[in-house]
């Protein structure tokens, strides 16, 4: 297989030779924001969404942004010429770069560490999918910033290492008994037909799949509620879905050792997951 090639600061070179500083921001603090986007054939979905959303994280950490739309549209394109294949997803990051010495402090005057990749991304078999997700409901002890997409993971590696401890995939998280979102996903609930997920808020990533989730539902006469979720309203929960970019629509069959709803992914999954799956042709036909 012939080497992948990735974009750094202004340049597109194979993955052994990009390389950056010690000193980064990036490294030493996690000081950066980043984006994965799917791409369907040479489609990127919802990019204006991902491109939006990075703007708000930038934003939301005083870093400005480096390029406009069309700027960043045209890298991903050349990005995915040089990285050819069919459904992929394009991974990017800016950091703060690299200043001179370790300081918190915030200096002007210094180019940030822009860097993308591609990630192959296996086709979603919904044969695997269906069978669905075994989860445990674990305490949310993150910060009043998971609106940022920020590169700053630990919390979040050490809820999925907890999850991991308890033989499960993935944890749903629970702050101050409501429900916020997985440890890498956003999360919905079906009860009595009505498809529920949890406002955006300072306590949850606004997910890019749970607006396209919202919107189809809605194109669909699927009925929906943006509200708080009580952390009791999943033991009674029809259908509990977790969301990503990569996960796109996974059943939760099992949540701290009790089947959700009948222990299968259930019918509204069904309904969505074959609208979704639609969506996602429609795309790659252009
Ligand atoms: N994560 N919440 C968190 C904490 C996430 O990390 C993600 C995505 C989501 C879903 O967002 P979206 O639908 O835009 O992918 C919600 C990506 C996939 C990741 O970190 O790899």
């Amino acid at each position: 297989m012939s080497e992948r090639f990735v974009y750094l600061n202004g340049s597109y070179m194979p993955i052994s030779k990009a390389s950056v500083s010690v000193l980064d921001r990036g490294f030493l603090f996690g000081d950066g924001v980043y984006e994965v986007i799917p791409v369907f054939g040479s489609k990127l979905l919802r990019v204006d969404g991902h491109l939006q959303r990075l703007a708000t994280s930038l934003e939301r950490i005083s870093l400005d942004n480096p390029f406009s739309e069309a700027e960043w549209k045209q890298k991903f394109d050349q990005l995915l010429d040089c990285n050819p294949g069919d459904d992929r997803a394009i991974y990017l990051q800016i950091t703060r770069g690299v200043y001179p010495i370790r300081d918190l402090k915030i200096q002007p005057g210094i180019e940030p560490t822009v860097f993308m990749m591609t990630l192959n991304v296996e086709p979603v078999d919904l044969d695997v999918l269906e069978k669905g997700i075994e989860t445990v409901t674990i305490e949310d002890f993150r910060w009043s910033a998971c609106d940022i997409k920020s590169t700053s993971l630990v919390a979040n590696v050490m809820l999925r290492q907890q999850a991991t401890q308890y033989g499960v995939v993935d944890a749903v998280l629970i702050k101050q008994g409501m429900v916020t979102e997985g440890t890498a996903s956003n999360i919905f609930i079906v009860k009595n037909d009505t498809l529920i997920t949890p406002p955006t808020s300072k306590h949850l990533l606004p997910g890019i799949t749970r607006d396209l989730v919202l919107e189809l539902a809605n194109d669909n006469e699927i009925s929906t509620e943006v509200r708080e979720i009580a952390a009791t309203e999943l033991r009674d929960a029809d259908e509990v879905w977790l969301t990503s970019s990569t996960r796109e629509i996974a059943p939760v069959v099992r949540l701290n050792d009790k089947v959700v709803g009948s222990g299968k992914a259930g019918p509204l999954w069904h309904k969505m997951i074959n609208i979704y799956q639609e969506y996602k042709q429609q795309l790659r036909q252009g």
